[in-house]
C-alpha cells in the first residue's frame, strides 16, 4: 500500500483501502465551518446569559435570572390556571349539584373519583388504609360491608358529621356474668361461621337475647338496618386482636379474645368523660367543618366508588 499511490495528485492522504477507496485531504465545507464558529459565539453568548461557571461559593448567575426552580413554578402555575379554566364548570357542578344527581352522570362521577385520590391519601389513607383497603381497627372501606350503611347518602353523612359507634359494656342492661360472657363469645364466633344454630351454642344463643344484643345486632346477628353495630354473622371482624396498650385487663391472642373484649368492655364506653378501660376506641371524626361541603361530596363519591357502594 504505501508506496503505491495510483492517484499522487489529487491531495490524497496516501490512505488508500479496497484498492480505490482514498481519504482526501480537503478543507471542510463553508458552511460546516460557520456553524463551528457559530457554535464558540453561542458559547460566550450561554455563558453570559445563564447560570453556567461553577465557582467556590456557587456559580456565575448569568444575566437573565433564569433557574429551572422557577421555570418549574411558572409551567406549573400555568398548568394550574389551565385546569381551573378547563375544569371550572366540573367544579361548579360539583358544588351545586345535589348528589343524586350528580351519581347519574357517569363523567361528573369519574371526575369526582379522579380529583379525589390525593384527598383521601392526605386526609383518610391514615386511618382506613391506602385505596380504602382498611388498617387493623379501621373499617375497610373497599369492600360491601358497611356499618352506617352503603348508600351515596349514608356515606356522605358518615364523612361530613363523623360517627361513633357505642356498644354498652356487658350487655345493654351491663348484667352479663363473665361466665354469659364465654358463652355469647361462643354463640357468635359460630354465627361468623355460619353455625348459629347449633345446639352447642344455645345457651349463648338465649345469652345473646338476654344481654339484648339483638336490639343493635338484630335478631340474627345482622342489623335490621345500618346502625352503626357491626354484622356478625360473616368474618369480616371490626376489631381484630391488637395488644396496643388500649387494654390493661385482658391479652387478646385469638379472634375469639377480641369478641370477649369488645363484649365485656364495649365499644366508646366511658366513665366520668373518660374512655374506661380496654373500651374499643371507634371514632371516625367529622370532615365537612375542615374540608367543605364540596370535598365532603367528591370524597362520598369516591368511597362509594371503592367497590361496595349500594
Ligand atoms: C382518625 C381515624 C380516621 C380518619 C382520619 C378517617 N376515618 Fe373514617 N372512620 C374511622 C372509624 C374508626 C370509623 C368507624 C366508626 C365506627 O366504628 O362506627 C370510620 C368510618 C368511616 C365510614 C363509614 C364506614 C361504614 O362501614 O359505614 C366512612 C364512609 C369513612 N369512615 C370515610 C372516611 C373518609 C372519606 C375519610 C377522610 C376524609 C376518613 N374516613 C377519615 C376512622 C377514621
Ligand atoms: C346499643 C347497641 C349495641 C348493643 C346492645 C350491642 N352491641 Fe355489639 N356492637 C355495637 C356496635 C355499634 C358495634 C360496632 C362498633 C363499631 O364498629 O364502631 C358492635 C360490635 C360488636 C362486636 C365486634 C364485632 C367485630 O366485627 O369485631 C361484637 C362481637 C359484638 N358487638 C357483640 C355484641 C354482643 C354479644 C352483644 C350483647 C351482649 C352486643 N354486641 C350488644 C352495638 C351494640
Amino acid at each position: 500500500m504505501a508506496g503505491h499511490n495510483p492517484w499522487p495528485n489529487e491531495g490524497n492522504t496516501g490512505h488508500i483501502w479496497d484498492e480505490d477507496i482514498r481519504e482526501l485531504d480537503n478543507p471542510p465545507p463553508l458552511w460546516w465551518m460557520l456553524a463551528f464558529y457559530a457554535g464558540f459565539v453561542m458559547i460566550v453568548f450561554y455563558a453570559i446569559y445563564y447560570p453556567t461557571i461553577p465557582l467556590a461559593n456557587g456559580f456565575t448567575k448569568g444575566v437573565a435570572g433564569w433557574t429551572a426552580v422557577k421555570e418549574y413554578q411558572e409551567s406549573y402555575n400555568e398548568l394550574k390556571a389551565w385546569r381551573k379554566a378547563k375544569f371550572a364548570d366540573k367544579e361548579e357542578a360539583l358544588a351545586s349539584k345535589p348528589l343524586s344527581e350528580i351519581m347519574k352522570d357517569e363523567d361528573l362521577k369519574l371526575y369526582a373519583v379522579a380529583t379525589s385520590k390525593m384527598l383521601f391519601g392526605d386526609n383518610c389513607a391514615a386511618c382506613h388504609g391506602a385505596g380504602g383497603m382498611g388498617n387493623p381497627n379501621f373499617p375497610v372501606l373497599a369492600d360491601d360491608d358497611w356499618l352506617w350503611g352503603g348508600h351515596i347518602n349514608q356515606i356522605y353523612a358518615s364523612i361530613a358529621n363523623g360517627r361513633v359507634g357505642n356498644m354498652p359494656a356487658r350487655g345493654l342492661m351491663g348484667n352479663l356474668t363473665d361466665d354469659e360472657i364465654e358463652k355469647v363469645a361462643d354463640y357468635v364466633m359460630a354465627l361468623s361461621e355460619g353455625k348459629g344454630n347449633d345446639p352447642s351454642v344455645a345457651a349463648g344463643k338465649a345469652i345473646f337475647a338476654k344481654g339484648m344484643c339483638v336490639a343493635c345486632h338484630g335478631p340474627t346477628g345482622k342489623p335490621v338496618a345500618p346502625n352503626g353495630a357491626a354484622n356478625l354473622t360473616d368474618k369480616i371482624w371490626r376489631f381484630a386482636p391488637v395488644n396496643d396498650g388500649s387494654c390493661t385487663l385482658m391479652n387478646e391472642q385469638t379472634q375469639r379474645d377480641a369478641v370477649v373484649r369488645t363484649i365485656k368492655y364495649g365499644v366508646n364506653v366511658k366513665k366520668n368523660g373518660h374512655l374506661i378501660d380496654c373500651t374499643r376506641r371507634a371514632v371516625m371524626p367529622s370532615w365537612k367543618p375542615r374540608l367543605g361541603e364540596k370535598d365532603v361530596k367528591r370524597l362520598a363519591i369516591y368511597v362509594h366508588e371503592l367497590g361496595g357502594g349500594q
